[in-house]
Formats: C-alpha cells, structure tokens, sequence
C-alpha cells in the first residue's frame, strides 16, 4: 500500500515537472498575461482554446519552414520548446479565462 502511495507521488511529480505558467511567462508580453491580448493585432485571442488545437497550432508554427514575418515570430517562440512544455504551456492556455 505504501508503496503504490509513493509510486503515485514519484509519477505525479514527473507529470507536473514542466510548469506551464513559466512557459506561458515567455507569452504573455504579446499575449497578454490572461491571454486577451491580440498579438500585434494579428492573432485571435488564446484564452480558453482547447488544448488539442493550441497544441496542434503550436506543432504547425514549430515545424514550418515557411513563413511569413507573423509566423516567423511564433515560429521563433516554439522553435525551442519540447513537447512536454507545449503540452504544459496549452493546458495552461485552456484554463485562461
Ligand atoms: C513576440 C510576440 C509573440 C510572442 C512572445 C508569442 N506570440 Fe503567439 N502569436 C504572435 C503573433 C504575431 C501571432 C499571429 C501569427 C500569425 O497569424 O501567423 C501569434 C499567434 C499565436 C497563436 C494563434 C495561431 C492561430 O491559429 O492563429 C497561438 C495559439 C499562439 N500565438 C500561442 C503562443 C504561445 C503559447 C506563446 C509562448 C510560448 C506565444 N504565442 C508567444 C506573437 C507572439
């Protein structure tokens, strides 16, 4: 029992290593911290999209070898990140209200 108990604990910290509120920190000057703030009046407004589609939006600006400059500047962004933080950063996201 105390075993399984500490099993959990060992695989629930490993799920919450990447913090998506340090990743999204790196966001939130174009963004906005609640994520309403329209990218250089370009982007829709993040706040509250599904995790799925944030990621999938993420994957596609992270592995474009063409862009034009507003997709180079997300491109830039994403380039570096892992999939563990753009999974973090985008559940992150969904909760923005
Ligand atoms: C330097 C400013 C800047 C930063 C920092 C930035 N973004 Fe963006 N973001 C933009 C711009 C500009 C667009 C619009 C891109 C386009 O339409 O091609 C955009 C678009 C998006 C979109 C919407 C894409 C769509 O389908 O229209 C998402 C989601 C997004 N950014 C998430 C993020 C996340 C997550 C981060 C942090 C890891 C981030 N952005 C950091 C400027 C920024």
């Amino acid at each position: 029992m105390k075993e399984k108990l500490l099993l959990i604990l060992i695989l629930s910290s490993a799920l919450f290593a990447v913090d998506g509120a340090a990743v999204y920190s790196k966001c939130a000057m174009c963004h906005g911290v609640n994520g309403k703030h329209r990218a250089f009046g370009k982007s829709p407004r993040i706040a509250g999209w599904k995790i799925k589609q944030t990621i999938s939006v993420l994957n596609i600006f992270k592995n474009m070898s063409k862009y034009d400059k507003f997709a180079r500047v997300m491109n830039k962004q994403v380039s570096k990140l892992s999939n563990a933080q753009i999974e973090a950063v985008a559940i992150y996201i969904s909760k923005l209200k």
